[in-house]
């Protein structure tokens, strides 16, 4: 059992009060908030050992270099990478998949091939796949979901094909919270000679994650929706497909040699790692993963489940609220999306700003989903550890005055 309240006196954000309301924080999706032990991390790197790395041979570049890389080392056990050659950092999830599309992409993809990806996915695993498929005369194909949200299996199935050179897929829906059967889904897509790309972001910072499990060939997931900062984004690759990919951006630091007319590039993972990184916040996340084991990865899962049955539970049972996404928590991550009959999200989420609750309303970056479910909008709650079940019933309680000042039934 996770003791929230303990670990809610590790969040200074959270003793805030919003419109005289203790904050209920409920947009963990968009960005997750930051432990004191994160905080100090960035702070203690500025005050005494902020230098560039893998370049100075002085004590600060020394002490900054080392933090940096055992973050890197931390990130790869996190995630049970094989190497820390496999761990690229980049700026956000969606720099990850840009990194994929253009580098891999561009040499893999020919006019005819298709790259698969489900009508859920976030605008990040869809634009950069739009944009090199109209470059290339490659053709984009879409999984569908049934009544409830979750992948369509024989959709899956049906799209799968010789000319198929990409799964792109979400694990968890930012918008549904569908959990995808990915190990399951990559098997398939290797047995059929295709490259599987998984989209973390909603996954990776709530349960456990084993890469060498599920076999994808590529991973991407962001730091600040796991108790990180921003600016902290993470590609997961197997060594041998980045060994044969050429790389990203070009400059500073993913160079071994240059020379006027040409330039032989560094080893993974610095070969896709261009220019000074970001290390300061780089050191911090590796912080926040050494805080979520010690929190424990299974047990933030469990509590997030709780939190989210006894959503789905209350809210089913008041009139005229609409919910998306599939009703077992065992399918689903802790996140509800909702519609209150004829508010505008919008409204909703203003008026529970009244009451110290933030969630996220509109698309969350997901408007083919949106346009597949024939919604404009929708309102989005998204949980973490440090949520309570009495903060779902102050959002409950918000659902009832929305009602009340528009006059639903
Ligand atoms: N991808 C983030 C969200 O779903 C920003 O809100």
């Amino acid at each position: 059992m996770l003791s929230v309240t303990r670990i809610r006196q590790d969040f200074p954000i959270l003793k805030r009060k919003i419109n005289g309301h203790p904050l209920v924080y409920f947009d963990n999706a968009a960005t997750s908030q930051k432990p004191q032990i994160v905080i100090d991390a960035i702070k203690n790197y500025y005050e005494n050992y902020n230098a560039n790395v893998h370049r100075g041979v002085h004590t600060l570049a020394n002490e900054a270099t080392m933090a940096y890389e055992e973050s890197r080392e931390k990130i790869k056990k996190f995630i049970n990478a094989k190497s820390t050659k496999e761990i690229i950092f980049t700026k956000n999830d969606t720099e990850a998949i840009n990194l994929v599309a253009y580098a891999w992409g561009r040499n893999h993809l020919k006019k005819g091939d298709e790259i698969l990806l489900s009508v859920t996915e976030h605008h990040s695993n869809l634009v950069p796949w739009q944009i090199l498929a109209k470059e290339k005369g490659a053709k984009l194909k879409f999984i569908d979901i049934d009544k409830e949200g979750n992948l369509d299996l024989n959709s899956f199935i049906k799209n799968l094909n010789s000319k198929t050179k990409l799964v792109a897929l979400v694990w968890i829906s930012n918008t549904l919270g569908t959990i995808n059967p990915v190990a399951k889904l990559i098997k398939l897509s290797h047995q059929n000679g295709s490259l599987v790309l998984i989209d973390g972001a909603q996954y990776v910072p709530h349960q456990q994650t084993n890469v060498q499990k599920i076999d994808c060939d590529f991973l991407v997931f962001t730091g600040h929706k796991m108790l990180g900062p921003m600016g902290t984004g993470v590609l997961y690759a197997k060594e041998k497909i980045l060994e044969e990919m050429p790389p990203f951006l070009a400059g500073g630091d993913m160079i071994r040699e240059v020379y006027l007319e040409k330039t032989i590039y560094n080893d993974l993972p610095y070969k896709f790692e261009a220019g000074t990184p970001n290390v300061g916040d780089f050191i911090a996340l590796g912080t926040a993963t050494t805080y979520l084991n010690s929190v424990g990865l299974l047990q933030i899962r469990d509590h997030e489940k709780k939190l989210t049955l006894y959503t789905l539970k209350k809210m089913s049972e008041i009139k005229n609220v609409e919910i998306y996404g599939p009703s077992d928590v065992n399918n689903r991550g802790g996140i509800v999306a909702f519609n209150i009959a004829g508010v505008h999200p919008h409204d909703v989420a203003s008026i529970f700003d009244d009451y110290g609750i933030a969630i996220r309303s509109g698309h969350h970056c997901t408007m083919p989903l949106h346009q597949r479910l024939k919604l404009t909008a929708s309102c989005r709650a998204s949980f973490y550890l440090y949520n309570t079940t009495d903060e779902i019933d102050c959002l409950l309680n918000a659902i009832l005055k929305v009602k009340k000042v528009f006059g639903v039934k």
